[in-house]
């Protein structure tokens, strides 16, 4: 446990490495799955949590869970990527994760970054949270600069599911991802408030550039420069990092 000076309690869990990580996060989520089959989950993209759903796949082919009950939210997507499109999360989630698992269609929401209203589709993503009684669980990861989903440091934190400008490191860590010539500078993301309504947090962080984002977080200093810093009173978060930090 790591409490600060402000009184905040945060778990922290120091694995050996992303791997290891990735063991603990899975079995967390395959057990909270086991005890409650419809848990509704929300699911980040990005390199980190590659290994948890490969684990969750493998989970599944042994017969070891089903996602046939549970509601499923993706985090965030680019604006002006369509579902279909390679450098989408929508492609990254079906590829990694969906269409190897039993999650029902019905209950697998991915906002579509081709909305021709993308406010309306954020408004429509964070409706369909409140109308699934809100996330169970959710899995995060953290950007250098400390943003968790595309919330970037500056941003407000009483947001909902909402459009974002993206900041120009974060494209920058996401280039080799994302297609040439058409950089998508603009995301929907859920927001601040709709991530710490999450009533249990899982948080991922692997390697040295994310040292920095889990100190900001476990320290003292402000929200508003580390958008991650904004979990630290959530009161049922667990940080599973590679590092001591
Ligand atoms: C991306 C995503 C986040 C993710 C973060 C870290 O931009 N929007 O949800 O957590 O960056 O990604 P990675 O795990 O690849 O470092």
């Amino acid at each position: 446990m790591a409490k600060g000076e402000t009184g905040y309690v945060v778990k922290l869990i120091v694995c050996e490495d992303l791997e290891s990580i990735a063991t603990v996060a899975a079995a967390r989520i395959i057990d909270d799955l086991r005890t409650t089959p419809d848990l509704v989950i929300g699911l980040p993209t990005g390199r980190t949590p590659r290994p948890v759903y490969r684990k969750l796949v493998a989970a599944h082919r042994a017969h070891d869970v089903s996602f046939r009950r549970a509601t499923l939210f993706s985090i965030d997507e680019y604006v002006g990527l369509g579902p279909d499109h390679p450098a989408s999360f929508a492609v990254y989630m079906r590829e990694k994760l969906l269409s190897h698992v039993d999650a029902d269609p019905a209950r697998v929401h991915l906002p579509d970054g081709r909305a021709a209203d993308p406010d309306a589709e954020a408004a429509r993503h964070e409706a369909l949270i409140g109308e699934a009684g809100g996330l169970d669980l959710l899995l995060l990861g953290v950007g250098a600069n400390g943003h968790i989903g595309f919330n970037e440091p500056g941003g407000a934190t009483d947001t909902a599911t909402h459009v974002v400008d993206l900041a120009p490191e974060t494209l920058a860590a996401n280039r080799s991802d994302l297609p040439d010539g058409e950089l998508p500078g603009r995301a929907i993301t859920m927001g601040l408030a709709t991530i710490a309504a999450a009533r249990s947090i899982l948080l991922l962080a692997s390697g040295p550039t994310k040292i920095e984002p889990i100190r900001q977080l476990l320290g003292d200093g402000s929200v508003g420069d580390w958008p991650v810093a904004a979990l630290r009173d959530h009161g049922d978060l667990t940080v599973l990092t590679d590092f001591t930090p």
